[in-house]
C-alpha cells in the first residue's frame, strides 16, 4: 500500500478507508493512543492500537521519537479532540528512539535550549509550523515575481565585489593560512589564489541584478547573502537569505509600489494556506507575552496584526519628516532613547524606526530621501545634492524589512559619487558599462527574508526562523 500523508487524510471526510502512515511519536498513553507526526501538517494523527492482541515487545519501543510505519482504517474519532483516527491492523517501528536520552519530552522547552539542539527541533510543533510557513512564503515570493513576468535570476554567491561598500565580507581564499604567498611589499599575495584576485561571500546579488536588470528589464534574486558584521541582536543573521528585485525603466515610486504589494501578497497566501499554522503560532505567542508586562505585550493577535498589514495602505514619509516628528516626541525629549535624535542627518536606529511604526503611525512606514551620507553610492542623487532616492520598509515588531532605491543611472554623477566615497572605478568599471551603454531609469529593493518570516510568524527572535542559524561565535550543525 502507498503511504499516505497525514495532511491528506486529514483534509478529507471520507472515512471506512485503509490507510498507511508513517511518522515519529510525539506521544503514547494508556497504552493505546498514539498521536503520530509526519509534519506534512501540526495536527498529529490518533492511532488506536489493541493493547491485548499486540507483542509486548513492540508495544515497549512506543516512545516519544521512535519513528513508525502503520496500516489501518481511518474511521471518525470517537474521543475529543480530534476527528479522525486509525484504527491500527498493522504497526513497525522501524526507529527506536530511547525515551531516557531522547531530549525532546512532551512539554515546552525554552527557545535558547531548542536552538542548541537545532537538529531536533523541526519535531516540535513551533519549529514545524515555523518551517512550513517559510516554505509557502518562498513559494508565493517566486510566484508573485513569476506572475508578474519577472525572470529568477542566480547571482553569484563568490564574488571580487563588495556591493554595499560596507567592507563586512567573509573572504574565500584557499591559500594556506600559516604562510601565505607574498607580494615584494610583504602584502598577502592574492593573485596566487585560486581565483587570481581577492573574493569573498556575497553581500548582496544588487549589482549583478542591474546588469540583468538593463538587458532582461524585470529580474529577481532569492539567494543567500553573509555579513560579517559582529551584529548580537534579533534581527540579524551572519548568513541570511534575500530577494532583490531590480526593474528598467522605474522610478521609487515605482519600485515602493511593488514592495509593497508584495509584502501584501506574501502575507495573504500564507495566510489563505498556512491558517492552521498561524492559529498555532498566535497561540503560542500569547503565552509567551503573558509573562511580558502589559506595555511590551503587542496590541493585536498575530492573524489580526498579518490582516491590518494586508488591508491598509503603508504611510510614506521622507526622512525629513521622520526626523522631525522623532526629534519632538516623547521618547527624545525624556532622554528614552538610547540614541538622542539631535540633528538632521542622523542615522536611524530601530528603537527610532520602531517608535514611527509602532507608536507613531501604528502602520507599516515607507521613509524615503534619506541624507547620502547615510547611505550607498549606488543611490540616485536628489536635486538637493544632500539626499538620495532611497527607500526603507518599516514595519512593526521588526524595524527595517526592506531597503531599496532608484540607482544613479547617470554616469558622470555616479563616478564622482564613487570617488567621494573611495570606491576604486577600475575595478568596476562593468558595472559603470551599463551606465556608458544605454543607461536608463531602473530601481529595485533587498527583502530580508528572514525578518519578513519572524513577522509572519511572530517569533521574537530571527535565529528561531532560519534551520540553522549562522551567527557570531556560531556555525554549528
Ligand atoms: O538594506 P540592505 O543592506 O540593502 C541591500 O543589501 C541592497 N543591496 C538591497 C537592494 O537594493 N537590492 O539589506 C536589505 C534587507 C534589509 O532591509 C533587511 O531586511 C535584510 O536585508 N538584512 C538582514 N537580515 C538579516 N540579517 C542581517 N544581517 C541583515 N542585513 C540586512
Ligand atoms: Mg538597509
Amino acid at each position: 500500500m502507498k503511504r499516505s500523508k497525514i495532511k491528506e487524510i486529514l483534509s478529507t471526510d471520507s472515512f471506512e478507508y485503509k490507510a498507511k502512515v508513517a511518522g515519529w511519536v510525539r506521544t503514547f498513553r494508556n497504552n493505546q493512543f498514539i498521536a503520530l507526526n509526519d509534519g506534512s501538517v501540526l495536527t498529529s494523527l490518533q492511532l488506536v492500537v489493541d493493547f491485548e492482541s499486540m507483542d509486548k515487545e513492540l508495544i515497549k519501543n512506543i516512545t516519544t521519537g521512535a519513528a513508525i510505519i502503520a496500516e489501518g482504517t481511518i474511521v471518525p474519532s470517537q474521543g475529543r479532540g480530534q476527528t479522525h483516527e486509525m484504527k491500527c491492523e498493522k504497526l513497525e517501528v522501524v526507529g527506536t528512539s530511547d525515551p531516557e536520552v531522547y531530549p525532546l519530552q512532551p512539554k515546552r522547552h525554552s527557545m535558547e535550549f531548542l536552538r542548541d539542539i537545532a537538529h531536533l527541533r523541526f519535531r516540535t510543533n513551533t519549529f514545524s509550523a515555523v518551517f512550513r510557513v517559510r516554505s509557502t512564503a518562498a513559494y508565493a515570493i517566486h510566484k508573485f515575481f513569476t506572475e508578474k513576468g519577472f525572470v529568477y535570476l542566480h547571482s553569484p554567491i563568490i564574488t571580487g565585489s563588495d556591493a554595499e561598500g560596507a567592507g563586512e565580507m567573509f573572504r574565500v581564499t584557499t591559500l594556506p593560512p600559516q604562510n601565505p604567498p607574498t607580494t615584494e611589499e610583504g602584502a598577502v599575495d592574492y593573485g596566487q589564489d585560486f581565483f587570481g584576485s581577492e573574493t569573498n561571500l556575497t553581500v548582496s546579488g544588487q549589482l549583478e541584478a542591474e546588469l540583468a536588470a538593463l538587458a532582461l528589464s524585470d529580474v529577481y534574486t532569492f539567494g543567500p547573502t553573509f555579513r560579517a558584521e559582529n551584529s548580537n541582536t534579533t534581527r540579524h543573521l551572519a548568513e541570511f537569505w534575500m530577494i532583490e528585485p531590480e526593474m528598467a525603466f522605474c522610478d521609487l515610486e515605482g519600485d515602493m509600489d511593488l514592495a509593497e504589494e508584495m509584502l501584501k501578497y506574501v502575507i495573504a497566501y500564507v495566510m489563505k494556506n498556512n491558517e492552521e499554522d498561524l492559529i498555532f503560532l498566535e497561540n503560542r505567542l500569547l503565552q509567551e507575552e503573558k509573562s511580558k508586562p502589559q506595555h511590551l505585550r503587542s496590541e493585536m493577535n498575530l492573524r489580526d496584526k498579518l490582516a491590518f498589514c494586508v488591508d491598509n495602505d503603508f504611510v510614506r514619509l521622507s526622512y525629513t519628516e521622520a526626523i522631525d516628528i522623532l526629534k519632538n516626541c516623547k521618547p527624545n525629549k525624556k532622554k528614552k532613547f538610547q540614541y538622542l535624535i539631535e540633528e538632521w542627518g542622523a542615522d536611524l536606529q530601530s528603537e527610532h524606526e520602531r517608535f514611527l511604526v509602532e507608536k507613531h503611525f501604528k502602520k507599516p512606514v515607507i521613509l524615503i530621501d534619506y541624507p547620502k551620507d547615510i547611505k550607498a553610492f549606488y543611490m540616485r542623487m536628489n536635486d538637493d545634492g544632500k539626499t538620495v532616492r532611497a527607500m526603507d520598509i518599516l514595519f512593526p515588531g521588526i524595524g527595517e524589512i526592506v531597503g531599496g532605491s532608484q540607482r544613479e543611472e547617470r554616469l558622470e554623477i555616479l563616478k564622482s559619487r564613487m570617488e567621494e566615497m573611495h570606491i576604486p572605478a577600475e575595478e568596476m568599471s562593468w558595472y559603470l558599462d551599463t551606465r556608458r551603454f544605454g543607461t536608463c531609469e531602473h530601481a529595485g529593493f533587498g527583502l530580508g527574508f528572514g525578518r519578513l518570516v519572524q513577522f509572519i510568524t511572530g517569533m521574537g527572535n530571527i535565529r528561531d526562523v532560519i534551520p540553522f542559524p549562522r551567527t557570531p561565535g556560531n556555525a554549528k550543525f
